[in-house]
């Protein structure tokens, strides 16, 4: 019997020293281990072992069982420390490779714009307000002193979307309701998105943004406002510019100008930026109609004010030189990533 076990175990550890992986480990657990395994034959043939025999008979089973098992774990041992090794491995990062850059956003060219001027007039003191887009044509038009004839008004300038609200055509439907709101001293400006029925081309678009401004406190002249677009264009474009007012007309203001900033590509000699006339137009402006103020009940003889209307997308076109106002409304991320 001790020869018998002993040829077993012999077997077992001949098998198990050319074992290579964790499955054959288990075909030889199972072959002599196992329910039908040689060992277990061996045990269970134990009862025809005679009384006296069988404690010295256990013992020689038990110890060849003993050897296998050891062996056994030893191997599954080395097999799991392997393993693992080959894990660690196929998972180790390199420190030294060059990091991924995160995609990061980058802001609209109108929206870099639009700050730059809200911190130019909030540092004079301005507070930034807005209306709505979908507006009365009462306020849009009648409150600033539009007559109703007036060509602005027709269908083909404006989207209406009854015959009293319409899309407002300009910021300046703000200045009404800054005058129902507040009580002069007011010194407000005013961003958003406005509509006309323009056809799409390089320099038109049927919605782009505007800023109003609006001052109305006592003695304000036409000096403060000279004084104030002055400053502001030297801000935005730099100490050198200077500005320059043309005779225009509003209905709203009384008297109304056009404001041109000199040329800031070639300090006013000339160039193909400002078509060789050394100025660039930036804004609409003028002393707010005395018709105007009366509407609000504020008594012009008392109250006078100014008030200006720019386009940001012109501002925003001008300072990066964009050549077209297409680009601004495309999201094509090859444009917008230049800012
Ligand atoms: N609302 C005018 C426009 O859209 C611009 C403008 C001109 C605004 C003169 C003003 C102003 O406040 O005083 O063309």
């Amino acid at each position: 019997m001790k020869e018998k076990l002993d040829a077993i175990k012999q077997k077992a550890l001949e098998k198990l020293s050319q074992v290579t992986d964790l499955d054959g480990l288990n075909e030889i657990r199972v072959e002599f281990l196992g329910k039908k395994g040689e060992l277990t034959a061996v045990l269970k043939s134990m009862k025809d072992v005679s009384p006296e025999d069988r404690p010295k008979v256990g013992q020689f089973v038990n110890d060849a069982r003993v050897a296998i098992e050891e062996k056994m774990d030893e191997i599954k041992k080395t097999f799991e420390a392997k393993a693992l090794e080959n894990k660690l491995k196929s998972e180790v990062i390199d420190v030294t490779l060059p990091g991924k850059d995160p995609e990061v956003g980058h802001r609209h060219p109108n929206t870099i714009a639009l700050s730059e001027v809200e911190k130019i007039f909030i540092g004079m003191g301005y507070e930034v307000i807005e209306g709505p887009e979908v507006e009365y044509d009462y306020f849009n038009f009648e409150a600033l002193n539009i007559p109703a004839n007036h060509p602005a008004k027709d269908e083909q300038d404006t989207f209406y979307i009854s015959k009293d609200i319409l899309l407002r055509t300009q910021t300046s439907s703000c200045q009404a309701r800054v005058m129902m709101d507040k009580k002069p001293p007011i010194r407000v400006i005013s961003p958003g998105r406005v509509y006309r029925s323009d056809e799409v081309d390089a320099t038109h678009s049927p919605c782009f943004h505007q800023i109003e401004g609006l001052v109305i406190d006592k003695n304000i002249t036409f000096a403060d406002l000279k004084g104030t677009l002055a400053e502001f264009a030297k801000a935005l474009f730099g100490e050198d510019t200077k500005v320059k007012f043309r005779p225009h007309h509003f209905p709203f203001t009384e008297p109304s100008a056009e404001c041109d900033v000199s040329c800031f590509k070639c300090g006013g000699k000339g160039c193909r930026f400002c078509k060789g006339s050394g100025w660039i137009e930036i804004l609409g402006c003028g002393m707010v109609h005395p018709r105007v103020l009366e509407m609000r009940d504020i008594d012009p003889k008392e109250y006078t004010g100014f008030a200006f209307g720019l386009g940001l997308e012109r501002i925003a076109l001008l300072k990066y030189e964009i050549d077209d106002m297409r680009l601004m409304y495309e999201n094509d991320t090859r444009f917008l990533k230049q800012f």
